[in-house]
């Protein structure tokens, strides 16, 4: 088990910092894959603050279903291209949506919501899922944001076989 100690005194990037390294210390540790994306939405939700929800949709088919997550609970499939979440997997880019409220489609799970992160999975050119973060606060996410949750997913991608899920 992974200890979380002194989180609240860091800043935001010594928060990012801490939360990749609790993230290799989880996939280093553990082989099952449920049990490292279900401990890597834990650690995402302890380590960074003013979030309301954090969590994985994998792909089923043609449409997104809810994966492991911490929040409220949240819509079960979401059609491609449709929502941040749906743009994601569709474009295989990152979202990075200051304002919800200006997202053509999106979908409001958790009416807290007002901005998102989405973070595409792709390895090998395929779309398994995304890493929807969402924020009761406008414009909570930067671009540095982005750029470390990109990174956690390719550190997902390097320990996770996406075919198991
Ligand atoms: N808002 C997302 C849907 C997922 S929930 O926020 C958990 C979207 O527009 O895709």
């Amino acid at each position: 088990m992974i200890k979380l100690e002194g989180v609240e005194r860091m800043n935001d990037k010594q928060r990012l910092e801490y939360l990749l390294l609790a993230l290799e210390g989880q996939l280093s540790s553990e082989i099952d894959v449920l049990a490292n994306i279900s401990n890597a939405t834990a650690l995402i939700y302890a380590i960074v603050d003013r979030l309301n929800w954090a969590g994985f949709y994998f792909m089923r088919g043609d449409e997104l279903v809810l994966g492991p997550f911490q929040g409220l609970p949240a819509c079960n499939r979401i059609k491609l291209n449709a929502g941040v979440c749906g743009t994601a997997a569709t474009t295989k880019e990152t979202q990075l949506v200051p304002n919800v409220h200006n997202f053509p489609g999106h979908i409001a799970c958790d009416s807290a919501s007002n901005s998102e992160l989405v973070i595409p999975i792709v390895k090998n050119s395929k779309v398994y899922g995304v890493l929807d973060l969402d924020s009761p606060e406008l414009e909570r996410f930067t671009e540095l944001e982005a750029t470390y949750f990109e990174r956690f997913v390719e550190k997902l991608n390097l320990y996770i076989d996406w075919e198991e899920i």
